[in-house]
């Protein structure tokens, strides 16, 4: 498999033994509130991106710019995810002594069907989905990366055929982000679905855009005062790449913080797939996901 060495179908998803403990865990305990605010992808499409910037915007009356928890603490800590943090082990951990202030966020790769109690509670979900192809991209360094070391490293050719399968952690890839997409279309007042892609345009666009679902909506006064684009700067990938915490931490035990920081760039597929490749991906986004609505900008 991808990284892992076990890896399960559970509830429709690629998933390991012990992610499917922690998901089993979450589903049994977590008890969703209204003004949680839960922020989902699929690995390598944003996550770290969208978590500081919904930081950012809900606690922006709370810390300056200038000593902002963003600039020392790893945005993992900041909002943790249900299952690799909070759930992970089995736990079930009292979650009122960790989240002590209102709202509580967080963060998650698991699919929406599996969602639990978040399924039926009023509380925000926000969905940042990424291009397959740039996706498939930072997926396959991030995991060759985090790979022990006694094993050789997946080669491309492996690792694209496995994820045009839809085998990969949390995959198939398009699966998950339909489940979402139709999800924000029933209910768009719950489920915000933003793109990578568009985020990259226009920030603070963007950023309005999330603020005002999450209903933290920028003052006149801030938009003129440039509030808006200070807290796009503060959670640039330059910005946070450059940072100590982000250079020198670590995640997991094989996860450095820095691993997370890579290029950041729309199209970087073009210098890792050929012609055939590209042709057999976009067959499968095809029939997976043509008539759905949903699309994607692949190059700049
Ligand atoms: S993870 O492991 O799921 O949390 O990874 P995730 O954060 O979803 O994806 C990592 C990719 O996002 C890029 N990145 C960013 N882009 C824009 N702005 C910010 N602040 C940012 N931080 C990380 C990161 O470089 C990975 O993409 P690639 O293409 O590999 O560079």
């Amino acid at each position: 498999g991808w990284m892992i060495l076990d890896q399960y179908q559970f509830q429709g998803f690629w998933c390991t033994s012990v992610l499917i403990q922690s998901i089993m865990a979450f589903q049994k305990h977590f008890q969703a509130r209204d003004s949680d605010i839960v922020l989902a992808t699929v690995p390598k499409s944003g996550t770290t991106w969208l978590k500081a910037s919904t930081f950012a915007i809900v606690n922006r009356h709370r810390y300056a710019i200038k000593n902002h928890p963003l600039l020392t603490s790893f945005s993992h800590d900041l909002v943790p995810y249900l299952e690799w943090n909070l759930y992970a082990n089995n736990l079930h951990p009292d979650l009122s002594s960790k989240f002590p202030d209102q709202p509580r966020l967080f963060g998650t790769h698991i699919p929406f069907p599996s969602l639990g109690t978040i399924k039926n509670s009023n509380c925000k979900i926000v969905y940042i989905c990424r291009n397959p192809f740039d996706t498939f991209v930072s997926a396959w360094h991030f995991f060759n990366k985090g790979r022990p070391k006694s094993l050789a490293p997946l080669s491309l050719d492996e690792a694209f055929d496995m994820y045009c399968k839809g085998i990969i952690l949390f995959g198939p890839y398009w699966d998950h982000m339909l489940g979402y997409w139709k999800e924000s279309l029933k209910r768009p007042h719950n489920v915000l679905f933003l793109k990578y892609e568009d985020m990259k345009e226009d920030g603070v666009f963007h950023l309005k855009k999330l603020a005002q679902f999450l209903e933290y909506p920028f003052t006149i006064e801030e938009e003129r005062n440039g509030v808006i684009e200070e807290i796009a700067q503060l959670c640039s990938f330059e910005t946070m790449k450059n940072l100590e915490i982000n250079k020198t931490g670590k995640f997991f035990p094989h996860v450095e913080n820095k691993m997370l920081f890579r290029k950041a760039e729309v199209g970087d597929w073009i210098n890792y797939l050929n012609p055939e490749m590209v042709e057999r991906l976009s067959k499968v986004i095809e029939e997976r996901l043509g008539g759905s609505g949903l699309s994607f900008k692949y190059v700049f």
